[in-house]
């Protein structure tokens, strides 16, 4: 029982995360388990909703605090200048956009965009200079065609009930040239390390989780989600028929978190 924890879906498995399948079957997954298309976002919501005021420390503990060395290096991949506009679509509680707007500086505009209230309560009240928080969904974002330079999505694009609307939504805001980047995580290279890493992530974290934020179940769905989401391939050949163009795939941490970077 303890050894048998390899849950990583096959290919055929991955591409029921797509449009496709949720608008065939009506269904969309969040972790192992099928909701009906209409019901993922209100579950994803509760999901947020339990955990947003420990969600920046338990992003800490679990991943030992690393997670902020994989924002900075998806952040470097925007190239953004000062006075730039940038909005980080799923933008939690502001890790990214706090980056964005260091590097756009006073004259620059950094954009938190998400859809769950209690996480952008938990971002507002770190007072971060030069960021902003709009509440919205990441499948219609309320901002004009080519109003962004650069766009941001952080473990968000997981959760979006139409993984290829919420880029398409990206790709519309963007503007021509402009660049985006989606970090996000995935299945580790070695295949002695992903044991460990499964281990970890189906025995260890579910445990604290539970005992941080009272919820097993959420810590339960995260790393099933993570097993169900398109390899950084078939990521980036969903992002090139959307029409980004120079796409670069680049691994951390073993391939643990991918960082795919696009240009408009
Ligand atoms: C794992 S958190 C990532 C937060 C932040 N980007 C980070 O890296 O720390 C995922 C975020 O996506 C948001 N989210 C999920 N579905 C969304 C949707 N359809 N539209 C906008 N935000 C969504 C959640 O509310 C949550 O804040």
């Amino acid at each position: 029982m303890i050894f048998n924890i390899d849950k990583w879906y096959t290919r055929e498995k991955r591409l029921e995360q797509l449009e496709k399948h949720v608008s065939v079957t009506r269904t969309a997954k969040f972790g192992f388990t099928a909701y009906a298309e209409s019901d993922k976002r209100h579950r994803v919501n509760r999901h947020f909703d339990t955990i947003a005021t420990r969600y920046d420390l338990m992003n800490t503990i679990l991943s030992g605090g690393i997670h902020y060395a994989w924002k900075r290096r998806a952040v470097e991949t925007l190239m953004i200048k000062p006075e730039e506009k940038i909005l980080d679509v799923c933008g939690g509680t502001g890790d990214m956009a706090c980056l964005s707007a260091y590097r756009a500086g006073e004259k620059g505009m950094s954009v938190v965009y998400d859809i769950n209230r209690k996480m952008i309560e938990q971002g507002k009240r770190k007072s971060i200079k030069g960021v902003s928080f709009v509440q919205g969904d990441a499948e219609c974002i309320s901002f004009p065609d080519e109003a962004f330079d650069a766009v941001s999505i952080g473990f968000g694009i997981r959760n979006v009930t139409h993984l290829e609307t919420g880029f398409k939504e990206i790709f519309r805001v963007l503007k021509k040239g402009g660049t985006m980047c989606c970090l996000e995580f995935s299945k580790p290279d070695n295949s002695f390390f992903r044991y460990l890493y499964d281990f970890y992530s189906f025995r260890i974290m579910p445990l604290i989780g539970g005992l941080i934020t009272g919820s097993t179940e959420a810590y339960i769905a995260f790393p099933e989600s993570i097993r169900a989401f398109p390899l950084p391939g078939e990521l980036r050949l969903i992002l090139k028929d959307i029409g980004f163009k120079d796409i670069k795939i680049k691994r951390l941490t073993n391939g643990i978190a991918v960082i795919h970077s696009a240009r408009k």
